[in-house]
């Protein structure tokens, strides 16, 4: 038994531990982009929010945020940058951007916070939305040329790189299910998309070492769980099996192996995406039920829903599922890479299911830690209540909590308990007692 006050599940040292946040959710005053626009159209965004003010981090409110990441024990942060902003017509560099991207990361620097860069976080200028975003396949070169560019500006403060977020997620959501913009409804053209992304992560990659060589690039993988209903039913298997290799096999796959594989494309292997990530970065936040169902052919015969009598989430944000975290990780551990949770978190407006949900899901890591997975870090998302997309604010996944209307901050019980994680460097007993007590048996003393 560890004594009072010390870690029982202690993480290893050099550990990273922090928070995630992306641009156009926190930055405010956003630039000429595709959401942007769409957001402004009335009715779109759930409660009625747009991200104008945001978390008003380019008016310098960041300053307060990262103040109170330091007071958690923030010694990691992951955060984006705009597109948008930095090249608000192709070709043309908005310099005065990239000076205030700077004073960002100096700022996190000064509080002796690692930054991971993210290039790309779901939103596109507006030119380049024009041209049909990432379904034109010239896409992959202005991210290359885009990225060449960030490195050069940026890289003297900036080691760790996260090409993309979540190309399973983005694609999914703008153009299979038309809930984000361009709101479009067309399996191929999600397919295309992904590819694009996939490529371009490669040829990004590849950017980033040739002027950095000392740099860590991965990419954000969105994993969703997908177990059968029936376990012994061959049919719910098959069903499950289907929509894990399309969501999570083909774009976990590709970056390993270079291998697009259908219906990417017919086993294409391309040279620049064989090994290309110095890291895995996974983004975990559930899973689905699928059971096998004659009348779903646009879903591959694969009903799906959040296991019955399970805890949740928001309404419609699903089970929340720590052993999840630790089933991927287990999976992810074959490509022999270090491992950073690059998100994980839910949406609890009034902070009441997050402190548990904090200690399950480290716990979860710990145990996967404790058997040889190497993972590197966490970055808890969020930071601070943000733009939820198409939730606006209506969702909240702050350590942080926001007033939307004065723009004060305050640290939430979640933020308080992520700090005495990090001085105790892990999961205490008393941690356990109070926020997960069936865990105690099964934990070895
Ligand atoms: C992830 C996104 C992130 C945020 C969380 C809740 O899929 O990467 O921007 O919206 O979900």
């Amino acid at each position: 038994m560890a004594p009072d006050g010390e870690a029982l599940l202690r993480f290893p040292e050099g550990f990273l531990w922090g928070s995630a946040t992306a641009a156009h959710q926190v930055e405010g005053q956003p630039a000429q982009s595709d959401w942007w626009t769409w957001e402004q159209i009335p009715g779109k965004i759930r409660d009625g929010n747009t991200a104008e003010r945001a978390c008003e981090w380019w008016a310098g409110r960041y300053a307060q945020d990262l103040d109170l990441a330091q007071s958690m024990g923030h010694n990691a942060l992951r955060l984006s940058v705009d597109w948008a902003r930095l090249e608000p017509q192709e070709g043309q560099w908005d310099q005065s951007a990239i000076e205030r991207y700077r004073e960002i990361l100096r700022a996190l620097r000064s509080r002796g916070i690692e930054p991971m860069v993210t290039l790309f976080h779901f939103v596109s200028p507006l030119w380049l939305a024009d041209k049909g975003g990432w379904t034109d396949e010239a896409t992959i070169r202005r991210f290359e040329k885009f990225t060449e560019r960030v490195v050069e500006s940026l890289g003297d403060l900036v080691n760790l790189w996260c090409t993309i977020n979540e190309p399973n997620v983005y694609a999914t959501y703008s153009y299979l299910l038309g809930i984000w913009p361009p709101e479009k409804h067309s399996f191929t053209t999600t397919f295309r998309v992904i590819r694009h992304q996939l490529v371009a992560h490669a040829l990004a990659y590849r950017a980033i070492h040739r002027l950095q060589p000392e740099a860590r690039v991965g990419l954000a993988q969105h994993l969703h769980l997908f177990d059968p209903w029936r376990p012994d039913s061959a049919l719910d298997r098959a069903a499950a099996r289907a929509q894990d290799y399309l969501f999570n096999e083909l774009v976990l796959s590709a970056p390993a192996d270079g291998i697009l594989r259908p219906p990417l494309a017919m086993n294409v292997k391309v040279p620049e995406l064989v090994d290309s990530q110095d890291y895995v970065g996974l983004n975990y936040y559930s899973r689905d039920m699928v059971a096998f169902d004659l009348r779903q052919p646009g879903m591959l015969f694969g009903r799906r829903f959040a296991m019955p009598g399970a805890e949740y989430s928001m309404d419609g944000w699903g089970e929340i599922y720590p052993e999840g975290l630790y089933r991927l990780l287990k999976r992810l551990e074959r490509y022999g890479k270090p491992i950073y949770v690059t998100e994980t978190g839910l949406p609890d407006n009034d902070d009441s299911k997050r402190p548990r949900f904090l200690v399950t899901h480290l716990a979860a890591m710990h145990r996967a830690i404790a058997q040889g997975v190497p993972v590197k870090g966490l970055y808890f998302w969020s930071l601070v209540d943000n733009f939820e997309w198409k939730e606006g604010f209506a969702a909240r996944f702050g350590l942080i909590a926001l007033d939307i209307t004065t723009g004060q901050r305050t640290l939430t019980a979640s933020g308080r308990l992520f700090g005495e994680i990090v001085r105790a460097r892990g999961i205490t007993e008393a941690m356990l007692h109070r926020y997960a007590p069936e865990l105690i048996e099964k934990t070895p003393a």
